[in-house]
């Protein structure tokens, strides 16, 4: 008798055991990979969590701000609308290879809840083409939110009552960048229609200057022989790929479902953030962090340090953000609603975040810890935050804390997060008395210098015919 009890209560342990064994996203009180979603990760998730420390500086009162902020969640681009569909061939061939075929994998199977949850899926189909990268509402919060936490820090500054001589809006030209700066205007005003954001220019150089370099367009930074390009041919990313395919049921599957799969993981992830993304559960965490080191090798080469140029190409937004910051004049806050690449490589004309070692396609075990990692630089909603501090007692009176996503930025030149402004005058020295129009795109210079000779000949020859 007791043996049979002891018997079956070693097969119960056992079974417990083994069902533990299988990786169960919806029962993962943590989601440790939602952190590592890169470009997509929710804001919420992202953030910093030590503002409330960071905020304050003894002796200093918060004079000035100058924000850069990302849009909020969005919805997907035509592309990932257009093949969406296919994610419920998928989640039946996921269900057939589980139940009829039986090719569910000896270990590392999806476990019953996550299974379950991806047989239950069903694409939005009112999301259609038309609303392509539209601001969710979730996008909105995102916006409203960090607007509010900024204004319970910095109170004086963000003041609750708008005028258009103290504060300074302007957003790019898109549904979500518009939205989000109603979102963040509603968050300090407590109404989005009391704030007027300024005209957007012909050309926005400030906001979109990739939309008028073709250098920058034109480099490779994810094509033939470039370090993305060599990191999704490798042979550990073929056996992430085919691990993936595998856990699912499949002897081989197609890497544009896994990144489908992928993708709307990471939005649907972001779209309701106390929620689990059933296409969550296709993916370990192990192999999230490869997916997210590949787009980290991809904007580190478009926006990040991976080509030196990238340092000097975001040189109005670095001009404009101390100018602004080194006069006491109005307006007293700017903020601007835009990109992830302007977002990005505004941090890469600061020298934000840069690693000693160049992120390349060989060195994903070594750069685990890496500063570039654009989840946590680059989520949905990301933004930069420079304080402008006045110090009256001390010997140097003006100061700034630099933030991204309320976490204040750490620079070997500034005293755990606060810098002297003559410091920051001094480090930026260079990008700041450029010629932004020629300090980058020398491409777009040349074809100026081109377009002049032509019309010097055209002239001329004008002149002959005369
Ligand atoms: C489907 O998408 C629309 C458009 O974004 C949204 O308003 C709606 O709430 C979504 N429905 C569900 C059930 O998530
Ligand atoms: C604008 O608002 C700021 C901050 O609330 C206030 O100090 C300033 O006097 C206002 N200026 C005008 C012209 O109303
Ligand atoms: C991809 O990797 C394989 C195997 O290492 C190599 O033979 C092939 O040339 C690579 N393809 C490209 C386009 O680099
Ligand atoms: C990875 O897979 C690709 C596409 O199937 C193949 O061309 C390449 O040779 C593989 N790379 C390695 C290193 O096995
Ligand atoms: C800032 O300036 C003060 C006064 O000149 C100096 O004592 C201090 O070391 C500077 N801080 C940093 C981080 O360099």
């Amino acid at each position: 008798m007791r043996l049979l009890l002891l018997t079956a209560l070693l097969a119960l342990l056992l079974q417990h055991a083994t069902a533990q064994d299988d990786y169960c996203f919806g029962k993962d009180g943590e989601r440790a990979q939602t952190r590592h979603f890169s470009s997509k990760t929710a804001y919420q998730i992202a953030k910093g969590t030590h503002i409330d420390k960071q905020y304050q500086v003894p002796g200093c009162e918060p004079k000035k701000m100058w924000i850069f902020h990302r849009h909020g969640t969005r919805l997907p681009t035509v592309n990932t609308i257009k093949e969406a569909p296919r994610l419920e061939d998928l989640r039946d061939l996921i269900d057939k290879n589980y139940n009829v075929l039986r090719t569910k994998p000896e270990t590392n199977a999806l476990c019953q809840i996550d299974l379950f949850g991806i047989k239950m899926w069903k694409w939005n189909a009112s999301i259609t083409v038309d609303m392509e990268q539209h601001l969710t509402s979730q996008g909105y919060e995102d916006l409203r939110g960090t607007a509010k936490l900024y204004q319970r820090y910095y109170p004086s500054v963000l003041s609750s009552k708008y005028n258009n001589t103290h504060y300074y809006f302007r957003h790019t030209d898109t549904q979500r960048t518009t939205e989000s700066f109603k979102g963040f205007s509603e968050g300090l005003f407590g109404d989005s229609r009391v704030a007027t954001a300024a005209d957007i220019p012909e050309q926005d150089l400030l906001l979109r200057p990739y939309d008028y370099c073709t250098d920058f367009k034109n480099k490779n930074y994810k094509g033939e022989g470039s370090e993305y390009y060599k990191f999704t041919n490798s042979s550990q990313w073929n056996q992430t790929m085919e691990d993936i395919g595998r856990r699912l049921g499949f002897t081989y599957l197609d890497e544009k479902d896994i990144m489908l799969m992928y993708d709307m993981c990471r939005y649907e992830q972001a779209w309701q953030v106390d929620r689990t993304s059933v296409w969550c559960a296709a993916f370990l965490p192990e192999q999230v962090n490869v997916l997210e080191y590949a787009e980290d090798l991809k904007y580190y080469y478009e926006a990040g340090y991976g080509f030196p140029e990238n340092e000097r190409f975001n040189c109005r937004a670095v001009q404009d953000m101390l100018k602004h910051l080194s006069t006491p004049a109005s307006p007293q806050v700017v903020a601007y609603f835009a990109h992830s690449a302007g977002l990005q490589t505004l941090l890469t004309g600061l020298g934000v975040s840069r690693d000693d070692v160049k992120l390349t396609a060989d060195n994903f075990d070594i750069m685990s810890n890496r500063r570039w990692q654009i989840s946590k630089l680059g989520p949905f909603a990301g933004n930069f935050v420079a304080v402008k501090y006045s110090c009256p007692a001390e010997r140097e009176q003006e100061k700034a804390v630099f933030f991204i996503n309320q976490n204040a930025v750490q620079l070997n030149w500034c005293n755990v997060g606060l810098c002297n402004w003559s410091d920051v005058m001094k480090n930026y020295k260079t990008i700041n008395e450029a010629n932004c129009d020629e300090y980058y795109c020398r491409s777009g210079a040349s074809a100026g210098q081109a377009s002049l000779l032509l019309s010097a000949l055209i002239a001329g020859i004008v002149y002959l015919m005369h």
